[in-house]
């Protein structure tokens, strides 16, 4: 490494360790020459290199600050999904994706994995060792199926967040969210029913939905606004709709949050036709903005919004820690999740209780939603300035996914199965439809911002897609 390469890594290290954020003035290049004992020159060099990077910026005669970005990206469209209720297909590239492979040998640029490097979750790990050591024979047996009241009543305050009055007793702990998802859907639905989704959509859940033997019917949704109510409307007029699953806030893949006006509408329309709502709040916790947005759930006063969560995004999904609030669904919740999986694992129970009473979630939180904002903004920039123009971005206002939608040639499945040489993997678009749509798009995971390896991925897939790219007429 040259000098001026080691000098702007330490740079960028410093930016992505959060010393300086966004438009922060960075050291004059006298002062960092005099403390690093380099050359003007080389701190020059240093600066251009980070310039071209997209981290800093200069300003003429008041020198390099850390690049803010003044306005969204070109959003990705409106999505048209079918108009009719479809079977879910899409297994076996999940399948390839989530790696039958060794995960860990093989990075994934498109895995929704968060950063499990932050020393604030270092504390969680003790509690864990701790609760072990203290030989309570509780964690060798069968939980309550509920869970440990310890948890439920942490999960219950930290609700309040969300403007839910949630009730310990009304929680069930579940393995992940996606057993809370599978139980929801089972509860509200049998055989050959239809689920309306947003568009794309967490291929997980459209994965419960097949295994429940339910069709899905996909909504037109906007990357900023989210699911079309409107659009909703028209397909509960027309079709036998039991159900609503949607992400409404910080949105799996596309980023978006609904307004509090929006998701109010959508809880009124699933009032009008009577049906329920499955809301996934997974990545509400990471909203950039504190406090959080709203859950539709706090606005549901007749028990038809099922809140399904878990600790796999904000926390670890090693840790298989979900939950529900079934509403009025109860009885069907507790009898599916005994069904599936009886009870979940006590340990970790007892461990996240104790982490976040002690404090550590939340301030676990609080870096962890500076580093994706910082990182989401150090992504967008990066993909705007090395993928062909014409590139449509999303801009999400929480968590840590990018959806990036190419021109219509560029063919994602095709890229992905040209990866299957390199070190690295992408999460092509046609993973979060059930038809097949959106080849021309993929998903980004930014929590590591651009460090070497995110960097060096993206700089192949880069060139990958230029080489595909038409040339413009
Ligand atoms: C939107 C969404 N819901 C649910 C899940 C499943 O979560 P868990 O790992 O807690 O089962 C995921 C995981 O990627 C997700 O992105």
């Amino acid at each position: 490494m040259k000098l001026y390469e080691e000098l702007a890594e330490q740079l960028r290290q410093s930016i992505e360790q959060g010393l300086f954020v966004s438009g922060d003035r960075l050291p004059s290049i006298r002062a960092l020459s005099r403390e690093h004992r380099v050359s003007i020159t080389t701190v020059q060099e240093a600066y251009r290199y980070l310039e071209d990077q997209g981290f800093v910026e200069s300003r003429p005669k008041s020198g390099y600050f850390v690049r803010t970005r003044a306005c969204m990206p070109t959003l990705p469209e409106v999505s048209r999904p079918a108009r009719r209720p479809l079977d879910v297909s899409q297994w076996e590239d999940i399948l390839n994706m989530l790696g039958a492979e060794n995960p860990s040998r093989v990075f994934s640029l498109g895995h929704a994995m968060p950063d499990l490097s932050s020393p604030t979750l270092k504390p969680l790990l003790r509690l864990w060792a701790d609760q072990a050591r203290r030989g309570d024979m509780r964690v060798l047996e069968y939980d309550s199926l509920r869970g440990t009241e310890e948890l439920r009543v942490q999960i219950a305050r930290l609700a309040s967040a969300s403007g839910c009055q949630l009730h310990p007793d009304d929680l069930i702990i579940t393995t992940g969210c996606q057993e809370a998802l599978f139980c929801a859907l089972r509860a509200v639905s049998g055989p050959g029913d239809v689920v309306a989704v947003d568009s794309p959509c967490f291929y997980g859940a459209m994965q419960a939905i097949k295994a429940n033997g339910l069709k899905v019917m996909e909504i037109p949704t906007h990357a900023e606004y989210g699911i079309s109510v409107e659009a909703l409307e028209l397909a509960l007029e027309q079709w036998p709709i039991k159900a609503i699953l949607v992400t409404p806030t910080c949105n799996n893949p596309l980023g978006y949050s609904m307004s509090e006006e929006r998701k109010r509408a959508l809880y009124q329309l699933a009032q009008r036709f009577d049906i329920a709502i499955i809301e996934d709040d997974i990545y509400g916790d990471l909203a950039y903005a504190w406090p959080r947005p709203r859950t539709i759930k706090s606005f549901d006063t007749d028990g038809r919004v099922l809140l399904c969560s878990s600790f796999s995004k904000t926390l670890a999904p090693g840790l298989r820690e979900g939950w529900i609030d079934p509403g009025r669904y109860r009885e069907q919740v507790i009898h599916n999740k005994f069904v599936a999986t009886a009870a979940s694992s006590t340990l970790p129970q007892f461990a996240v209780a104790e982490f976040i009473a002690q404090g550590g979630y939340e301030r676990h939180l609080r870096r962890m939603r500076a580093q994706y904002q910082r990182n989401r903004d150090l992504m967008v920039d990066w993909l705007e300035r090395h993928f062909p123009a014409g590139t449509r971005i999303s801009y999400p206002q929480g968590g840590y996914l990018l959806w990036v939608e190419l021109s219509q040639d560029i063919d994602c499945v095709e890229l992905s199965r040209e990866l299957s040489d390199e070190q690295f993997r992408i999460a092509p678009g046609v993973l979060f439809s059930a038809s097949g749509k959106y080849r021309n798009c993929m998903r980004i995971n930014f929590t590591r911002g651009l460090d070497e390896r995110t960097l060096s991925a993206l700089t192949v897939l880069a060139e990958m897609i230029a080489e595909r790219q038409p040339a413009p007429v």
